[in-house]
């Protein structure tokens, strides 16, 4: 199942084209095309699953005779990789001004890597299969906070469904699942996006999902906007998601979130907003415009 993509991708045609640049732009991770040299240059500090999943992922696609180059700065730990890379051929390293570049020459896959995370997950009295990867939101099993959000939410036949910040799609899917939704899910994360089609498939459900930075690029409305909302990317992600959320809703439309309990959202939201459960961790909250 492809992924409709509306947010970073077209940002990046755009730029290669006003710099008069002859280069294709794809989501990585599905990326088609053959290549010789892969250039990666992780966000300072990203976690070692990541980095280590990109790169034997980069490795794999690469193959034997392929170059993999990895930079960053010394700070940020990049020589902690040279041992996995040196795992998958001939490897060299050199670093100026507090940057190290770490370059190997690709003769085998590593072992035990690189393999998408599976693991099934029951909600709402239904059992699906998911893949997930590394940097994903809790890869490795459903999020109790989502769990929370999921047994909360309730949706009649015909109705239009948004999983906002969808992840690897557990909301979206568990709803296409029970009900006679085909839930819209959108992440800006392209990888997210693309797990959530994915998961789809898997399951044989009918839905899609869309690459989208808040609502950017969708111009659909919704009778229900789900979401457990990404509470460390700051008010201005938050303002972007939730406050815009209202637009995108149809008459008589809810969002409903959920987020840690000590947490207070109500600012983003407007309308009547109520509480409709409260456990240990979570909070999931509805507000009716
Ligand atoms: C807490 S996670 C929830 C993921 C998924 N719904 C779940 O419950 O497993 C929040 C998600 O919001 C996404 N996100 C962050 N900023 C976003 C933005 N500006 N637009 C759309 N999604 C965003 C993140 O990539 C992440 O997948």
């Amino acid at each position: 199942m492809s992924v409709e993509e509306r947010a970073l991708v077209p940002h990046h045609r755009k730029n290669l084209e006003l710099n008069g640049v002859g280069a294709e732009v794809q989501n990585g991770f599905h990326a088609e095309k053959e290549f010789d040299t892969a250039v990666y240059a992780p966000p300072a500090y990203e976690s070692i699953d990541v980095v280590r999943d990109r790169l034997s992922s980069l490795v794999s696609a690469g193959g034997a005779g392929s170059e993999i180059v990895l930079c960053g700065s010394k700070k940020s730990g990049i020589n902690r990789y040279s041992q996995f890379l040196s795992s998958c051929g001939d490897t060299e390293s050199f670093s100026r001004s507090g940057n190290v570049v770490v370059k190997c020459e690709v003769e085998s896959e590593a072992e035990g890597t690189g393999v998408d995370r599976s693991f099934s997950a029951s909600a709402r009295g239904q059992t699906l299969e998911f893949r997930t990867r590394p940097g994903l939101f809790s890869y490795g099993e459903l999020d109790a906070g989502t769990r929370t959000l999921l047994e909360e939410l309730t949706v009649e036949p015909g109705e239009e469904v948004l999983d906002l910040g969808c992840g690897y799609g557990a909301v979206g899917c568990f709803l296409s699942s029970d009900t006679c939704v085909s839930a819209t899910m959108s992440d800006d994360d392209c990888l997210a996006a693309s797990y959530a089609s994915e998961n789809l498939g898997l399951n044989g459900l009918s839905g899609q999902a869309l690459v989208s930075d808040a609502f950017h690029g969708i111009d659909q409305s919704f009778d229900l906007i789900a979401s457990n909302p990404p509470t460390h990317a700051g008010d201005g992600v938050l303002r972007d998601m939730l406050t815009e959320a209202e637009k995108q809703l149809r008459e008589g439309g809810r969002i409903v979130i959920v987020h840690r309990k000590e947490l207070d959202l109500s600012r983003f939201l407007s309308g009547s907003v109520s509480l409709r459960q409260e456990t240990e961790g979570f909070k999931v909250v509805e507000a009716k415009p």
